[in-house]
């Protein structure tokens, strides 16, 4: 959680530090926006402002009480780990002297017991957070060596932890020093000029030129240079890349939200993850696959670890791969694997599933996955992100940046790397169903047309929304892939509109649920393909008279032409004739337009719900 922002410029003094961090604190406020502020080195020494609420407050300050133009400047966007979001708990923490500014990403361990050795020794705080810690620390430490770089590096050498870390000192008015362990870094190349930032946004509208920072790295930038030290202080060199999107991606490009861009953003965001990844003779090519062919083929069962939204793909990827591949697929919820002993070899494969590729829980997953001897793949979104790095093998999302909190196109993007993955395992094993294999790759192709045929009926769904924004209480059911859809439908519609939302197994309905039923309960039911295999469509046509005779509203997301749900659903919700294992591309999108149509009904804020934060970066 947190995002964060370091520049350097020419020497002379200018309002571009403000400018650029200000411009990076907006696109990562995503990444939590309790609090924001903003250090700056000026030839006169540090000067500050910070603010508790989102980064208008601090903007609103800053132009009522302009701050010196300088040459480096740190900024900081905050979702509380320790201490409440006020003013005071807000970052740049300060040295007692005021000379030394620090913002910090994660959370300090030990910071206990390194407070309490401090306290005992005279040291006032002014906070309660972790982060003031480091500022004193930091602040002794150079007083001692006379060195910003190498007393990051003693002090990051105390600390217990994840965190990354941005620090400024008076008078060293053209460097900010960085640090990360465990959590996100990367280095942003300008001429001139060099940025650090939690990710690329950060920075993208100057420069698409990176590099990436690896675990326990310290890097130094002035405006000419950018040094990255490991702990022991031997210079390293990092790997670079170039961002393959634009600044305009991450802009709302005339949407009234994020989420709206990003559920419009759906079709291509799934071409992009299926582009050239599939040759000419249908043969799936993916050439971030580092684990060997023969590894693959030794499989003998996968694990999926995600969570959230990410791990409803995961759910999706068990039918897919199951179907096609015959290999037993568990589904579990991160933070659940790495606690309770899981069974896994080396013959496991473990799909670790994530858009910010940053998320803590998952990341101890495949750490633990990893010790216990299986290899891991990870499908995330975040180029160079901490899951990316630790896994054995990477198949990127091509989703491009998702800056609504609430996950729309990296879920389908995700869904997506899933078929491709399973396909790919199928090919590789000699599978049972070639036909159908190659009939499903050709059908996935059409995915994104489909997608873009369900986003074009938005207004008919946002006018649903509309008339049930006063409902507490909206039930989601599903069979098969229906089901995590129902699930994801659900989420979605908590996380957005603050109101009871659950999604059951259709079938599970009358082992319980089914007494929440009351005259009037909106239910939604996303039925299957009529055309699909196992009798699946008839069971849930059942389902629907089932709770339509206990008076439920029944609102049926079903295929165009299956007009055996009209006599029993009270609206309808079209989809194009999809096949079954592929249809939660095109089922699920209805569900992400309503549940944000009706938390704007409700007057809510769609791209930050409350409590909430893209990335999750604490356990
Ligand atoms: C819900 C949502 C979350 C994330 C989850 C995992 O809309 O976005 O449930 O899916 O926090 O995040 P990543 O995919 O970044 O690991």
């Amino acid at each position: 959680m947190c995002g964060i922002v370091g520049y350097v410029g020419p020497a002379a003094a200018s309002s571009r530090p403000l400018d650029v961090v200000m411009e990076g604190l907006g696109r990562l406020e995503y990444r939590g926006y309790d609090s924001a502020g903003i250090a700056i080195a000026t030839p006169d020494g540090l000067v500050s402002a910070k603010k508790a609420g989102k980064l208008t407050n601090l903007t609103r300050e800053l132009d009522e009480r302009p701050l010196a133009e300088g040459t480096a400047a740190i900024g900081h966007t905050r979702w509380a780990t320790h201490g409440a979001p006020t003013d005071v708990n807000a970052h740049p923490h300060l040295s007692g002297d005021g000379r030394l500014a620090v913002i910090h990403n994660g959370i300090i361990e030990n910071f206990h017991a390194l407070k309490s050795a401090l306290v005992a020794d005279g040291t006032q705080f002014h906070s309660e957070t972790d982060t003031e810690v480091v500022a004193h620390l930091l602040a002794g430490a150079y007083d001692e060596t006379g060195d910003l770089t190498e007393a990051m590096r003693q002090v990051v050498r105390r600390l217990e932890g994840a965190f990354t870390l941005l620090a400024v000192h008076a008078d060293q008015p053209d460097t900010v020093v960085g640090a990360r362990r465990n959590s996100p870094l990367v280095i942003g190349l300008g001429e001139g000029e060099n940025f650090l930032g939690s990710d690329v946004s950060a920075f993208i509208a100057f420069t698409r030129e990176a590099m990436e920072m690896g675990q326990d790295q310290v890097v130094t930038i002035t405006g000419a240079d950018v040094v990255v030290t490991d702990a022991a202080g031997t210079v390293v060199q990092p790997r670079r890349f170039t961002v393959d999107w634009s600044a305009d991606a991450a802009v709302k490009g005339g949407f009234e939200t994020f989420m709206n861009k990003e559920i419009h953003d759906q079709p291509q965001a799934v071409a992009d993850t299926l582009l050239g990844r599939v040759g000419e003779k249908g043969e799936l090519i993916l050439d971030e696959m580092r684990i060997s062919e023969t590894v693959m083929r030794s499989v003998d069962k996968i694990v999926v670890i995600a969570c959230g939204t990410a791990a409803y793909a995961g759910h999706v990827a068990k039918y897919a791969i199951e179907h096609w591949c015959r290999i037993p697929v568990e589904v579990e919820l991160a933070h659940e694997f790495r606690y309770r002993d899981p069974v896994v070899s080396e013959k496991t494969l473990v799909v670790a599933i994530s858009q910010s590729g940053e998320t803590m829980d998952t990341i101890m997953a495949v750490r633990h996955a990893r010790e216990q001897g299986a290899k891991v793949l990870a499908i995330v979104n975040t180029h160079g992100s901490t899951i990316a790095r630790e896994s054995d093998a990477v198949l990127y999302t091509h989703a491009g940046p998702e800056v609504a909190v609430a996950s729309t196109k990296a879920f389908l993007a995700q869904i997506t790397a899933c078929y491709l993955l399973g396909l790919y395992l199928a090919q590789l094993r000699g599978n049972k169903f070639p036909d159908e294999i190659a009939e499903d790759l050709e059908e996935l192709r059409l995915m994104p047309e489909r997608i873009q045929q369900v986003v074009d009926t938005e207004g008919h769904v946002q006018a649903v929304a509309r008339e049930l924004a006063e409902e507490r209480t909206v039930l989601f059911l599903g069979r098969h892939v229906g089901f995590p859809v129902a699930l994801e439908g659900a989420l979605k519609l908590k996380e957005l509109a603050y109101i009871h939302a659950e999604g059951f197994a259709a079938g599970e309905l009358k082992h319980g649920p089914i007494a929440l039923v009351e005259p009037g309960q909106p239910v939604f039911v996303i039925a299957p393909s009529p055309r699909g295999r196992d009798a699946l469509h008839a069971k849930v046509i059942s389902n629907i008279q089932e709770i339509r005779a206990r008076g439920a509203r029944t609102l049926v997301i079903a295929e165009e032409g299956d007009d055996a749900v009209e006599p029993f659903a009270d609206v309808v919700f079209r989809v194009p004739q999809t096949p079954t294992l592929l249809a939660p591309l095109v089922t699920v999108v209805p569900l992400q337009i309503f549940a944000a149509a009706l938390a704007t009904a409700k007057g809510l804020d769609v791209d930050q719900p409350r409590n909430l934060a893209k990335s999750v970066t604490v356990e």
